[in-house]
């Protein structure tokens, strides 16, 4: 059967702009890449704990058997929920099977026609596609900028007594590290009574006691609409939960799309998820992982490479660039001296701001995070 020329001619566009994404083998490299900040996958405390935690409820099963709104809501869920809503210090919890499927379900079916998204230009990809499959209206703000967003409010708000507004961003954003000024965001969308949506996907695990995210760690929890925390970054695991009101999970449960239409998790995976957090409350990587973020950062000033990197204090820290060949090249370079950097080439990040992303980890040494950057030094002039 012939592949259709409309596709190919997209995907050799993409070759000849040096972009085309392909599937690589693994290689043992040291890790500047993963987003197991902490190790988690790999512990066997976690791995084990979750097949006891099956033994002992007598839960042999591989699979969910189904939505968990037929025959898939296994007595794990309703404990792991509980658990997480009381480590999140949220009123309630909803598990859903990936961070993808929690942001799309829930872009595409809490805005109403006629509410308004406001987001962050760099936002994640999967709450983009959920503001697509929305009928509200969205709008960009200018990154991590809340002047911008007022002026984009007031060009694009309409007065009308129903119209809700909904402004999203992340604490940690993916492709730069850097985090916004939540507490002036927060401050800002209570005056107006405007609902804000925190994406804490790479800040769980990293900030605040026992990785609660930095919301938790500001002590403003309570004080957004919702949060969207992921597993399968710190956590080491799969999934992700919506933290909110009771309300919003009772509204989630009936109308969102992609919690509904699936398969439930299997109860292995929420048993991983529980042993995760256990884990969280007794390890003492994220105090690792922290030393070797300020480690990092005083690198990269003896090193002077600081003002090549976008200012940073979380595990992903990304020195600009430009051009995707050139962003390649030095990835390779660093590759082939034993170190898995990855190149981060646009149309996934705008053209001129192509990076290389290093996420930095708990189990890095000291002598690593120097070596890297002692080679990144070489090949960008400084
Ligand atoms: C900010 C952000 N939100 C959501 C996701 C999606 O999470 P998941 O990998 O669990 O689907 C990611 C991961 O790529 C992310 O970086």
């Amino acid at each position: 059967m012939l592949f259709p020329e409309k596709l190919h001619k997209k995907f050799k566009n993409r070759e000849k702009s040096n972009a085309l994404r392909k599937l690589s083998e693994q290689k043992i490299l040291i890790d500047f890449s993963s987003n197991d900040y902490l190790g988690f996958t790999s512990s066997k405390t976690i791995f084990d704990g979750a097949h006891q935690l099956l033994i002992k409820k007598t839960i042999q099963k591989n699979g969910a058997t189904g939505s968990r709104l037929l025959s898939g809501n296994h007595k794990l869920y309703v404990e792991a929920e509980k658990m997480l809503a009381d480590f999140h210090n949220s009123e309630e919890a909803l598990i859903f099977n990936s961070g993808y499927d929690a942001n799309v379900g829930f872009f595409s079916s809490v805005p109403q026609r006629g509410d308004i998204i406001f987001y962050d230009e760099l936002i994640h990809a999967s709450i983009r596609d959920g503001m697509q499959m929305s009928n509200a209206k969205s709008y960009k703000f200018k990154h991590n900028d809340i002047e911008d967003l007022k002026f984009q409010i007031e060009r694009n708000q309409k007065e009308r007594s129903d119209q809700e507004i909904y402004i999203v961003t992340e604490s940690v954003f993916s492709m730069d590290g850097d985090c916004p000024d939540l507490k002036s965001l927060i401050a800002f969308c209570q005056k107006y009574n405007y609902h804000l949506i925190v994406d804490e996907a790479h800040a769980t695990g990293v900030f605040g006691d026992y990785g609660v995210g930095l919301l938790q760690k500001l002590e403003v929890e309570n004080q957004v609409f919702a949060r969207i925390n992921t597993f399968g970054k710190a956590l080491g695991c799969h999934g992700a939960v919506v933290l909110g009101s009771k309300d919003l999970k009772t509204y989630l449960v009936n109308f969102c799309r992609s919690f509904i239409y699936t398969t439930g998790l299997p109860p292995h995976s929420i048993a991983t998820i529980q042993m995760a957090y256990e884990e969280l409350q007794r390890t003492p990587e994220i105090e690792k992982l922290i030393e070797n973020i300020t480690f990092f950062t005083q690198e990269l000033e003896s090193k002077h490479l600081t003002s090549r990197f976008i200012k940073s204090n979380s595990a992903i820290h990304c020195c600009i660039i430009s051009g995707n060949e050139n962003v390649k090249k030095v990835a390779n370079e660093i590759q082939k001296k034993g170190f898995d950097v990855k190149p981060i080439l646009s149309p996934t990040v705008p053209q001129g701001k192509e990076r290389l992303r290093f996420c930095l980890h708990s189990y890095n040494s000291k002598e690593e995070i120097s070596e890297v950057l002692e080679l990144l030094a070489t090949f960008v002039s400084i």
